[in-house]
């Protein structure tokens, strides 16, 4: 199996569990990605420095009229969104996909990746909604009766909440037969390893469960499948490894990895930087830049550029070595050294990963200019990084492969529960579900924590503290909707001390009381809109809950 030393599923210094959330953890602000776990981020600072993820702030400018979620910190993360901002300001094709297991209720945690699916469709990308229930069957052991029932609720709340279904795909896991045979393809480029590293699965595991992991992965790449474009994955940060783990299968189903390079050697990043500086350097000493040759190149980072003699130069003939922990500059130089009297001219390589004999032979055919075919790359010395990146698609494409660009995700922040603590769907007063009578909803705001102070007095003289109060979250995830100025007058009346909390979540309890009013009502009227699915709400499928979870 071809593996990428550039992959992102580097797993060594991320802290994974495996299911249920019983390991302990070393310390309070130890930060973990478990999609199956109880995921409490205590500290989003982490998410960036530790996972990579990058913060979302720094490209809200780039994103055409960008949603409330994004405009006020809810969505602080992202992985190489800026393609899919692109795409949007261009009016070129883009699509965002999420999925939803069926295992209760969906509540206003879900809402947010609801209105984040219905957001991107309607700044023109293609929109996926997708039932996990075959994930929900596995990794949580829930029944086909109960699942039905659930998925039959996420989808209305999804409709209700304005995805439009004669523009957008709603499918089931279990009953879409492309994706799953899409999950079997993507299921040869990984191995038990992986799994073990990313999801601390182990002996024990189910083998359903591991179905369903590349179940998501398809899911994951389901929206290129037609023809590969920028896709969103809008999702919690417990979802990151998912995220990770599909871009690195979408880099091995290619058909060719395009690197640059200067010689028969292939070079790391870094390495790269050493060796054109050097490159550069030797061309301004020799009239024809073809006399460059490796060992030159050699001698000038080793001994720098007096040293060159293009007449006598020196002959290495052991084979060299470097050393674990060498900095570039070595690495380079052994690179260079045991290449010897090899030409050093830069180029750009088709490096064939899992082509087909038909399409090297006809990328070969199809690099245009002086070019040299390997066994198993072939160097191209006229085409620029960009035309070569663009020609291995193509002919990918042509050859029937999926040509995978790899996906882009956003991160939403854990809502707080109203409770104080996490927000989980098995503490009902921790959460408000969509489905909740309107009247339960006012009532669980009513008695809801807040950042309040003990004394209505001393809340006058400090202020609340907004940013710790479950109630001011309501208003700026949910309730104010898209009305920013509204949203900052609760913040700015709260931590000025003129608001206090007895009136504010009064204020509060009667919007969600309305929102619940409004959108279960606009349910009933998604039930018809339900009943044109390519896909049956009751599955006839059997089954008891499989072991292990
Ligand atoms: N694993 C997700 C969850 O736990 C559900 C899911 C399945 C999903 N396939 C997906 C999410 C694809 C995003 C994209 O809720
Ligand atoms: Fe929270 Fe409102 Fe009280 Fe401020 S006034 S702490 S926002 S409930």
């Amino acid at each position: 199996m071809t593996r990428d030393t550039d992959s992102e599923t580097d797993v060594q210094d991320e802290e994974m569990r495996t299911d249920g959330g019983e390991t302990d953890t070393a310390g309070a602000d130890n930060v973990q990605l478990d999609p199956w776990g109880s995921s409490t981020v205590s500290d989003y600072r982490k998410l960036f420095e530790e996972f990579g993820i990058e913060e979302f702030d720094e490209l809200l400018d780039e994103v055409p009229n960008p949603h409330y979620l994004m405009r006020r910190g809810v969505i602080f993360g992202h992985r190489d969104y800026r393609p899919v901002a692109e795409a949007m300001r261009d009016g070129d094709d883009f699509a965002v996909l999420s999925g939803f297991m069926p295992t209760g209720d969906p509540h206003i945690g879900h809402k947010l990746v609801f209105d984040e699916i219905i957001w991107h469709q309607q700044q023109g990308g293609d929109a996926y909604g997708l039932i996990a229930d075959l994930e929900a069957h596995s990794a949580r052991g829930l029944t086909w009766d109960e699942i039905d029932e659930h998925a039959r609720d996420y989808l209305l709340s999804l409709v209700a909440l304005g995805f439009d279904v004669d523009d957008g795909t709603l499918y089931r896991q279990s009953q879409n037969r492309e994706l799953q045979d899409l999950a079997f393809e993507l299921g040869g480029k990984a191995n038990f390893s992986e799994f073990q590293a990313i999801y601390g699965f182990d002996g024990e595991t189910n083998v359903s469960h591991m179905q369903s992991v590349v179940t998501q992965m398809a899911d994951i790449l389901y929206p290129q499948v037609e023809k590969p474009k920028p896709t969103v994955i809008p999702v919690g940060p417990d979802q990151d490894p998912h995220v990770r783990f599909a871009r690195d299968l979408a880099t091995r189903m290619r058909f060719f990895k395009v690197t640059e390079a200067y010689a028969s050697f292939e070079l790391d990043t870094a390495e790269r930087l050493v060796v054109a500086d050097a490159y550069d350097q030797l061309c301004e000493l020799v009239d024809d830049d073809h006399d460059v040759r490796c060992v030159d190149a050699a001698v000038l980072l080793e001994s720098g550029t007096d040293a060159v003699d293009f007449e006598d130069r020196p002959r290495y003939d052991d084979t060299f070595g470097a050393a674990a922990d060498a900095t570039p500059t070595a690495r380079a130089i052994v690179k260079l050294k045991n290449a010897g009297m090899e030409p050093l001219r830069p180029r750009t390589r088709f490096l064939d990963r899992n082509a087909t004999e038909g399409a090297f032979d006809a990328l070969v055919e199809a690099v245009e200019g002086e070019k040299r075919v390997f066994d198993e790359h072939v160097d191209a010395f006229d085409l620029s990084r960009a035309e070569a990146d663009e020609l291995a698609r193509e002919i990918e494409l042509d050859n029937d492969g999926y040509g995978f660009i790899p996906p882009s995700s956003i991160y939403h922040r854990f809502m707080t529960g109203l409770t104080g603590g996490k927000m989980s769907s098995s503490v009902p007063a921790s959460h408000i579900s969509l489905l909740d009578d309107p009247e339960d909803g006012y009532d669980k705001v009513k008695s809801a924590t807040t950042g309040g102070r003990s004394t209505a007095e001393e809340q006058r003289e400090l202020g609340g503290e907004a940013d710790k109060c479950p109630v001011y979250e309501l208003y700026a995830y949910l309730l104010s909707g898209d009305d920013d100025e509204f949203a900052k007058k609760v913040y700015d009346e709260c931590v000025g001390g003129e608001r206090l909390c007895g009136g504010c979540k009064e204020q509060a309890a009667e919007l969600m009381q309305e929102f619940l009013e409004d959108h279960q009502e606009k349910r009933e009227e998604a039930e018809e809109l339900l009943e044109n699915l390519d896909f049956s709400l009751e599955s006839d499928r059997r089954g008891v809950a499989p072991n292990g979870e």
